[in-house]
């Protein structure tokens, strides 16, 4: 069974989506999405049951209906067909799945998935402060890799996290669950411009600790800073849920959440943080985008690789990924 058939995924801006049908793809299939009857969202397999002409194509009637480009027939958000020129055919249905608007994006699933299922985002005290998604030029278990270690962010980043001459005091924890990851890592937060907005301080150390889950794919960070010691909490905190959704077996997107916490005199920064927060991720994630397709052919077997501590997620990751997003068992 495919992973869209048993999991939500946020697939679209849910302002990108206006009067026009719009083609997302998702796991290698193409879908049509569109704002239908009462503003409630339509989405269908993107190949009409007739002659399999891609329905994101057509256009949208004021009855909400989406009609195909080719022949006109006309779809409800069911997904019941008509054809124009012979009402009386029957069985003119095409795929039908649910399509919801949260969060700001639109997410996409099987007609089986429940409702509960939708992940929820956020946290007490966190306030949103956006959405961006990001195309990798890399199947998702490349990409799935490059999220589970912090260890390149000397080399491939620039202003989140640690330089080179602070690696030999990095600290590291891994825990592997049968459901989950549970990352954690500390070092010396390098100089950057943007640490004002976060209450950093020079000499300030970077905590980064994420949980990564598989149903759907993704990666929950919780970033905060404290001094060197550790006893003193930095006011501004950042949550950031990073879906990883697989386009198709040689393409991912990033879908990058950003929330985040203000105590204190920085609450007044509120908006103006929440922005820089998310130009920050922004940053970082298109440092991985740029190198990660460099590593695209990397095979699903890690047979071969020199390991080191900081890879235990990725072996574990790589299982979970198989076992709970794929459905496959050992
Ligand atoms: S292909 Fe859609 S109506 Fe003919
Ligand atoms: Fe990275």
């Amino acid at each position: 069974m495919s992973a869209v058939s048993r999991f939500w995924h946020p697939v679209l801006r849910a302002r990108a989506l206006g009067r026009e049908p719009v083609q997302v793809m998702l796991d290698g299939e193409r879908y049509a999405l569109w704002r239908g009857a009462e503003g409630r969202i339509g989405a269908l397999v993107d190949r009409c049951p007739h002659r399999f002409a891609p329905l994101s194509g057509g256009h949208v009637r004021s009855d909400g209906r989406l009609v195909c480009p080719y022949h006109g027939w006309r779809f409800d958000q069911a997904g019941r067909g008509e054809s124009p020129s012979q009402p009386e055919l029957r069985r003119c249905a095409a795929q039908a799945m649910q399509a919801v608007e949260r969060d700001g994006v639109i997410w996409l699933a099987g007609q089986e998935v429940p409702m509960e299922r939708l992940p929820r985002l956020g946290a007490p005290g966190y306030e949103a402060g956006g959405v961006m998604f990001q195309r990798f030029a890399a199947p998702l278990h490349v990409v799935l890799d490059n999220f589970s270690e912090d260890e390149h962010t000397p080399w491939v980043h620039t202003r989140l996290g640690w330089r080179e001459e602070d690696v030999g005091t990095i600290g590291f924890e891994a825990e592997n669950f049968p459901d989950r990851t549970e990352v954690r890592y500390e070092a010396r937060q390098r100089p950057s411009a943007l640490g004002g907005f976060f209450g950093i301080k020079k000499g300030d150390h970077f905590h980064n600790r994420w949980t990564t889950l598989f149903d759907p794919v993704r990666s929950i960070y919780e970033i905060h800073w404290t001094d060197a010691s550790g006893a003193v909490t930095r006011p501004g905190r950042l949550l950031a849920p990073i879906f990883m959704v697989p386009l198709d077996a040689g393409s991912t997107m990033m879908v990058v959440f950003m929330f985040v916490r203000l105590e204190g005199a920085l609450r007044r920064l509120g908006s103006l943080a929440r922005r820089a927060a998310l130009m920050l991720i922004q940053r970082e994630i298109r440092d991985d985008a740029r190198f990660v397709p460099a590593l695209a052919e990397t095979p699903m077997t890690m047979q071969g690789m020199r390991l080191g501590r900081f890879d235990k997620p990725l072996i574990h990751n790589r299982r979970l990924l198989a076992r709970i997003y794929r459905g496959v068992e050992e």
